[in-house]
C-alpha cells in the first residue's frame, strides 16, 4: 500500500498549509500564531478533544477510535530559528531574521494531514493523541509539556516522532534502534585575567592567551579521556574578548557544545571542561567560571516500538524505502524527552535535497512532496498499532 488515496486526495490543501506556516515563522516559545492555527484546524477536522496550556504554545489533539482501546501520541514540533531566510521562494518568510529552516513547517502540516484523515475515518480502535509542540529547538518544550502534565493528561502506551532528513531520497525512512541522536550540553566559559596597555603584557594577565591554551587542551579530552570506541565531542563555537590592536581586555568568553551518548562518557566531558579551564587558567594567574549546562538527553529509539515504526513506513513506502541508519547522529533533539518518559521511536524521512541546503541553512527548503507520505506514515502508524477489534 503507498500513500493513503484519501490523504493524496488532499496534497495541495497540506501543501499550502505548510506554506503559510513558512511565510509566518515563530521562535521558540513564540508560537502563538501557529499554535492557533493548528487549534482552529483541529477543531475544523472535528477532533474530540483540543487540549492547550501545556508549555506555553503547546496543543494536543485528542482523536477517539470506534472502540475502546489502547492510546499512542504522534509528535509534531512547531518553532522556526532565528535565521535570515534566503530561499528566493514565493512562500519565503515575511519575518526578517526568523525561518522555518528545519523544516518543521512541514512536521506540523503532516501531522495535521494524518489529523484530518484519522479524524474523518477512525479506522482503528482507542486514541491517539496528535502532538504539536513548541520550542524544539534550544529551549526543550519537549521537556516543558512532560514536566506540565502531558503524559497523566493523555495516558499513552508509545509516543512516535519523525524528522525529515535532506540527502536522504525523498519518501525514504531511515530507521535505528537504540540511541538515534546525542546528549547536549551547553558549555560557557567566561576567563577573567587582567587587562591593560597591550605594549606591556608583563603588567597584566592576557585572558586572550589563557583561552588559546584552553581551546586546544580542551581537544584532548575526546583524543586522550574517552575509550577510542565511544564517541563525543567537545566544540567551541564561539569567542569573544577584547576589542582593539593595543589593548589587552581584561575577559574573554567562549561559549561551545558537547555531545555524548553513553552518561560515562557526559560525565568525563564534564569533568575534562572544567578541570582544564579552570586548571589552565588558574596556572596563568587568571580565573575561569564555567558552566556545562546538560540541555537535552539522548534520544533511544525502544526496539519494539522500532518494529511498529518499520511496519508502518514499509507499508507506505515500499521494502526498498525503509532502511536502517548507519550510524546515529551527534545532532541533539528534544524529542529526547519524551522518549526518556515514555516508550517510543523517532523515524526519519528523506526530503531528496540537501547537500548546500541541510537543516539550520538559510538555503534549507522543505519539499512538499514528502507531505503526503509523512501522513500517510502517521495514520498507518495509528491504524497499525491500535487496530479494529470487530
Ligand atoms: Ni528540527
Amino acid at each position: 500500500m503507498p500513500v493513503i488515496n484519501r490523504i493524496a486526495e488532499f496534497h495541495a490543501e497540506m501543501a499550502a498549509w505548510r506554506q503559510d506556516l513558512h511565510r509566518h515563522p515563530e521562535l521558540a516559545l513564540q508560537e502563538v500564531r501557529t499554535s492557533g492555527v493548528v487549534q482552529e484546524k483541529l477543531r475544523g477536522f472535528g477532533v474530540d478533544e483540543i487540549l492547550t496550556g501545556m508549555a506555553r504554545t503547546g496543543v494536543v489533539g485528542v482523536i477517539h477510535g470506534r472502540a475502546a482501546g489502547g492510546a499512542i501520541g504522534l509528535r509534531a514540533d512547531m518553532d522556526a530559528l532565528p535565521i535570515h531566510e534566503q530561499t528566493g521562494r514565493d512562500y519565503a518568510s515575511q519575518t526578517p531574521g526568523v525561518m522555518h529552516a528545519c523544516g518543521h513547517d512541514g512536521h506540523t502540516a503532516m501531522l495535521l494531514g494524518a489529523a484530518k484523515y484519522l479524524a474523518e475515518t477512525r479506522n482503528f480502535d482507542g486514541t491517539v493523541y496528535v502532538i504539536f509542540q513548541p520550542a524544539e529547538e534550544n529551549l526543550a518544550g519537549g521537556e516543558i509539556m512532560v514536566k506540565e502534565g502531558l503524559f497523566e493528561r493523555c495516558p499513552m502506551r508509545l509516543v512516535f516522532g519523525l524528522h525529515n532528513w535532506p540527502g536522504v531520497p525523498a519518501g525514504t525512512f531511515m530507521w535505528r534502534k537504540g540511541p538515534v541522536m546525542a546528549a547536549v550540553a551547553n558549555i560557557e566559559i567566561d576567563i577573567t585575567g587582567r587587562g591593560g596597555h597591550a605594549a606591556h603584557p608583563d603588567r597584566g594577565v592576557d585572558p586572550i592567551v589563557v583561552a588559546a591554551q584552553i581551546i586546544n587542551a580542551l581537544q584532548t579530552i575526546v583524543a586522550r579521556t574517552i575509550e577510542p570506541v565511544e564517541c563525543g565531542v567537545v566544540t567551541i563555537g564561539h569567542i569573544s574578548g577584547g576589542h582593539i590592536h593595543n589593548v589587552i581586555p581584561e575577559t574573554v568568553r567562549m561559549l561551545g557544545t558537547a555531545r555524548w551518548f553513553a552518561p560515562h562518557v557526559g560525565d568525563r566531558l564534564e569533568a575534562g571542561v572544567r578541570r582544564l579551564a579552570t586548571g589552565i587558567a588558574e596556572s596563568f594567574g587568571a580565573q575561569a567560571e564555567v558552566v556545562f549546562d546538560r540541555a537535552y538527553p539522548p534520544v533511544v529509539n525502544d526496539a519494539a516500538a522500532t518494529d511498529l515504526t518499520i511496519r508502518a513506513a514499509t507499508a507506505v513506502a515500499g521494502d526498498a524505502r525503509v532502511g536502517e541508519m548507519e550510524k546515529p547522529t551527534m545532532g541533539g533533539e528534544d524529542f529526547a524527552f519524551m522518549l526518556a518518559a515514555k516508550q517510543g521511536s523517532y523515524i526519519m524521512l528523506g526530503t531528496g535535497r540537501g547537500n548546500d541546503a541541510m537543516p539550520h541553512h538559510p538555503k534549507y527548503d522543505f519539499n512538499d512532496e514528502v507531505l503526503t507520505v509523512g501522513a500517510s506514515y502517521w495514520a498507518t502508524l495509528a491504524e497499525q498499532v491500535l487496530g479494529r477489534t470487530a
